[in-house]
């Protein structure tokens, strides 16, 4: 039996429960954790704003030790720093072919089966795969990443979604250039990413964009340029921050229409919108005809920032060991399982940057 904080309904608040954990089967491995961030699609999950089955184990931003593995399982051994990787490949499907993992058909396989049990019996499913709300968890060998050398395993865990997407959406999906400036709207865990993959870009001016003023200095921390709280005004004043053009790249962290509207009104004429923010069926963003034409503006969606994270995290690990990427500096509160309900309060209320459970 482990430690877990389980999601028994939607919208119901987490509880902190044993549940019994199976042993790793053919092809999975268990393991250890030593710590996992809090990301807002972990709140969006618990609130149904994304589909998610229950009773579940919540959480996907990983890291810690295996401590055991199933037959067949010669990716890692017991005692690997390693970690999770919400969306494993299948290295099959169409998209795999075209060498985009991170569109894989199989990628939420593992997500919709079941993977344990609550202490009375219930089955329980593991949140993106992941469940890593708990001291201990089982996944599919492919979801785990070994950790090179040289980062600390807790603060590793934000390189498992916050720092995979948010490096991705700078590098593979904006691909930003030495001198362009760049636009973040929402200064969370992967605002907070891109803001310091934008600077690992050599970007120019990186603007950063909040509704709560207290995400400043994070921000300039990560190494934002200039930081706005924002407004309706908002598009102009970048505008006048960038040469009145506009952004060269504006890149949405929120999952709102009116953000994604906002980073759009924000770029250049010719410039990249990339929403990396998840938000709801309801949030409908319109564009006239006339000015899609005029504007000639890039807008992109973009899934763990179009990472292969197999090749992406050893890349990210060298930027960590040569002090250029800082993962403790982005985490502002360390927590307990008891603590998961509290940081998402947090977060709905714009407070601090990511919360990191560690145990
Ligand atoms: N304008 C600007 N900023 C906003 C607005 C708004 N209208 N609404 C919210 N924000 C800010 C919040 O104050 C917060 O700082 O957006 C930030 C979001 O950060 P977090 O809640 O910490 O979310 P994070 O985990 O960073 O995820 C951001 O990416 O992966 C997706 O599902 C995730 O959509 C979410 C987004
Ligand atoms: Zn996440
Ligand atoms: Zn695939």
């Amino acid at each position: 039996m482990v430690r877990a904080a389980v999601l028994t309904a939607v919208n119901a608040p987490l509880v902190i429960e044993e549940i019994d954990l199976p042993r790793p089967g053919p092809g999975q491995v268990r393991i250890r954790l030593a710590a996992a961030g809090v990301c807002h699609s972990d709140l969006s999950l618990s609130n149904g704003t994304l589909r998610q089955p229950v009773p579940a184990v919540l959480g996907h931003e990983g890291a810690g030790t295996v401590t055991a593995v199933g037959d067949d399982v010669t990716s890692v051994s017991p005692g690997d720093p390693v970690v999770l990787n919400w969306a494993p490949s299948c290295g099959r499907c169409h998209f795999c072919g075209l060498d985009e993992p991170w569109l894989c058909v199989n990628a939420m396989a593992a997500a919709g089966a079941p993977y344990a049990r609550t202490a009375d019996g219930r089955e329980l499913y593991p949140g993106l795969s992941s469940a890593v709300f708990a001291e201990e968890t089982v996944v599919p060998a492919a979801a785990v990443l070994p950790l090179p050398d040289g980062v600390p395993l807790t603060d590793a865990a934000l390189l498992g979604c916050a720092v995979l997407t948010g490096y991705g959406a700078i590098h593979h999906a904006a691909k930003v250039r030495p001198g362009e400036s760049v636009a973040v709207f929402g200064v969370g865990g992967v605002g907070l990413a891109v803001i310091q993959a934008a600077r690992i870009a050599g970007a120019g001016a990186v603007v950063a964009v909040d509704i709560s003023s207290e995400k400043e200095q994070l921000a300039r921390k990560a190494g934002a340029t200039d930081f706005l709280v924002s407004t309706p005004d908002t598009a102009k004043q970048i505008r006048a921050l960038t040469g009145r053009h506009g952004a060269d790249v504006a890149v949405e962290c929120v999952g709102r229409a009116e953000t994604i509207r906002a980073a759009w009104d924000s770029t250049r004429r010719g410039g990249r919108t990339t929403v990396v923010g998840i938000g709801g069926k309801e949030q409908q963003v319109s564009f006239s005809a006339l000015e899609l034409f005029h504007f000639g503006r890039t807008l992109s969606g973009c899934v763990y920032g179009n990472c292969d994270p197999a090749q992406d995290l050893p890349v990210l690990a060298e930027h960590v060991r040569a002090g250029r990427l800082d993962l403790g500096g982005m985490v502002t509160d360390r927590i307990t399982l008891e603590g998961i309900p509290a940081a998402f309060d947090a977060m709905l209320a714009g407070r601090g940057g990511r919360t990191l459970v560690v145990f």
